[in-house]
């Protein structure tokens, strides 16, 4: 089936904020990071937005792989965006680029730190930032991958959850074009005003807040929001504690006391 993008469009609304800016949409690739990283790496550093209609290896955060449809985008939205940065902080980046998303795509979605999509308490969307210095400059790749339509749990615990739950007729083009500016527009703002201003935005779509939860560096308590860096505040036992980085799982909510 033909995918009619809106490439066009996109790189009209982009283009004057970052001068040039491409936009290339590929049928195939391996993963959508691995090739901006590949291009930067041998000296490419154009700002790129670079979309797969299917990934055969897609990657996730920490080694994890990203499973995407294999119906031919379909189902998922896959894309990155690479661009040299010089933010004079980079803590905070996948926050901003988290909200970004959220904000971008509907009320409902909420932000499991430090950066997962979730929609009622399934994953629906995944983030995976990576730079690579060349020279004197770094470029920074910002993966998404999106579920549009709901898919078998494929190994994972529970389902992902999809935008066509509450975004009924979401489509791969019309979800990217509804991302694309304001993810360009957030990644330029945080590269001159770094994270800090958006904790307040952050917090209204806070998964966690108030919730309990452990991590895995072993610290459980109440999460209580992020920093001015991003980091995570976790009310423990013996105060309060920053995670800057950990997976984070909700705890279940503890059984009754029988009486
Ligand atoms: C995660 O949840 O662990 C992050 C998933 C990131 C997936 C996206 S899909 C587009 C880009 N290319 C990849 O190989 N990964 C990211």
């Amino acid at each position: 089936m033909t995918i009619r993008w809106s490439a066009e469009a996109i790189w009209e609304a982009v283009a004057p904020l970052l001068p040039g800016f491409t936009v290339e949409i590929l049928p195939e690739i391996d993963s959508t990071n691995s090739e901006l990283m590949r291009r930067a790496r041998a000296g490419q550093m154009e700002p790129t937005l670079l979309v797969a209609e299917r990934q055969t290896a897609g990657r996730g955060r920490l080694g994890r792989d990203w499973q995407s449809d294999t119906d031919a985008g379909l189902a998922t939205l896959t894309f990155s965006l690479g661009l040299p940065l010089a933010p004079k902080d980079w803590s905070g980046l996948s926050l901003a680029v988290g909200l970004v998303v959220v904000q971008s795509l509907h009320p409902a979605l909420r932000l499991k730190w430090p950066n997962d999509v979730w929609l009622d308490e399934r994953k629906l969307a995944g983030i995976l930032i990576e730079t690579t210095s060349v020279g004197e400059l770094r470029y920074a790749v910002i993966g998404i991958g999106i579920n549009l339509l709901p898919r078998a749990a494929d190994g994972l615990r529970t389902p992902p959850a999809a935008l066509a739950e509450v975004l009924p007729g979401a489509n791969a083009p019309s979800t990217l074009e509804a991302i694309a500016l304001p993810l360009v527009r957030a990644v330029l703002d945080f590269e001159t005003q770094g994270f800090g201003d958006l904790r307040t935005a952050f917090h209204a779509r806070d998964l966690l807040y108030g919730r309990e939860v452990s991590c895995t560096d072993g610290s459980t308590g109440s999460a209580r929001g992020v920093d001015a860096s991003g980091a995570l505040l976790l009310h423990t036992a013996s105060g309060l504690q920053k995670i800057s980085s950990a997976e984070v799982s909700v705890r279940p909510a503890a059984a009754p006391t029988p009486t």
